[in-house]
């Protein structure tokens, strides 16, 4: 099943998350696509069954509101029974942004996997290749 990994990044950090989750999908033998967040729209809910979104928080604790913020919104009502995991950068604060994220999705009935994954300001390398890994056996 080939994971989509669609990611919105400001400054690179997310963007880093995502290409080591990719890798750890490959390294599995998992295929994966990655999009910024520009190059798709909700039709991409109907071509794929398994899902990492990346975005990091911005605002105060809220996902970034000019591209991706419109784009989760518009793919809401198409998550139910999807394969989900939620990846993102942050940097002042304590990840309520992922919690409050990871429970819109659990709410709109999406198969979330695990806990959000967060990075502060530049990701590990290896941990996102880890996450990736264990994300390619959900
Ligand atoms: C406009 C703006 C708002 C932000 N708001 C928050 C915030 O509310 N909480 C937090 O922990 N970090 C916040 N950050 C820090 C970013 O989440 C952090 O720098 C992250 O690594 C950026 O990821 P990116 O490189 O993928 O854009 C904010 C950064 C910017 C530029």
């Amino acid at each position: 099943m080939t994971t989509a990994i669609v990611f919105w990044s400001g400054t690179g950090n997310t963007e880093a998350m995502a290409k080591g989750i990719e890798a750890g999908l490959k390294e599995k033998g998992a295929a994966a696509a990655l999009f910024t967040v520009s190059e798709v729209d909700a039709g991409i809910l109907d071509q794929y069954e398994k899902f990492a979104f990346g975005c990091p928080s911005m605002g105060a604790e809220e996902l970034e509101e000019s591209e991706f913020e419109p784009f989760f919104a518009a793919i809401e009502n198409k998550l139910a029974g999807k394969k989900v995991a939620l990846f993102g950068s942050y940097g002042w604060g304590d990840g309520e942004w992922m919690r409050t994220w990871q429970d819109r999705t659990k709410a709109a009935g999406a198969n979330v996997y695990g806990e959000g994954f967060i990075q502060q300001e530049a990701p590990d390398d290896a941990a996102c290749k880890e996450f990736g890994a264990a994300f390619a056996e959900f």
